[in-house]
């Protein structure tokens, strides 16, 4: 079956807890079975990693690159936290797995906060950005890349 990852990156394991104001009261594990209930809805398979590690976020991304490039994930949903603001390593390992599929997602709408994260290294390669839509973002997230599939013939 194909596969959809989920990345999460640092401190999306606080949600629930973290400024429930801006990130809403769902956990987690909440967020995840969302995914993966959103995946079976469309016959796919939905794999969730969460890190708090850059190191360990490119080594998913290197890992799902090949996948792609075998033909058994359809792309990949990614929430790099404050690394989105910082990490040009992100950046060149989305451009490193080149024609892999990567959705920028957020929950909060970062344009409408502070200035220091208006700006993102993600998005200049990303597939597509989807931002401030809380969870729903990532169930859009997850239509696009199936649809990009059938499209390119994946699906
Ligand atoms: C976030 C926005 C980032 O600016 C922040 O550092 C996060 C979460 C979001 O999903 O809204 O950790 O990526």
């Amino acid at each position: 079956m194909s596969t959809i990852l989920i990345l999460n990156g640092p401190n999306l394991n606080l949600l629930g807890q973290r400024e429930p104001s801006t990130y809403g009261s769902g956990t987690l594990a909440d967020l995840e079975t969302l995914c993966v209930e959103t995946g079976r809805s469309l016959n796919l398979m939905v794999e969730c990693h969460q890190s708090n590690h850059e190191g360990a976020l490119l080594d998913h991304l290197h890992a799902a690159g090949a996948r792609y490039r075998l033909g058994s994930l359809l792309g990949i949903v990614l929430n790099a936290g404050a690394f989105s603001h910082t990490s040009i390593a992100l950046h060149d390992a989305i451009k490193g797995i080149s024609p892999t599929p990567v959705i920028e997602v957020h929950l909060s709408n970062v344009h409408a906060r502070e200035t220091f994260r208006h700006h993102s290294w993600i998005s200049p390669v990303a597939a597509g950005i989807i931002i401030g839509l809380g969870f729903e973002s990532y169930r859009l997230a997850i239509y696009s890349l199936a649809e990009k599939a059938k499209k390119t013939q994946k699906l």
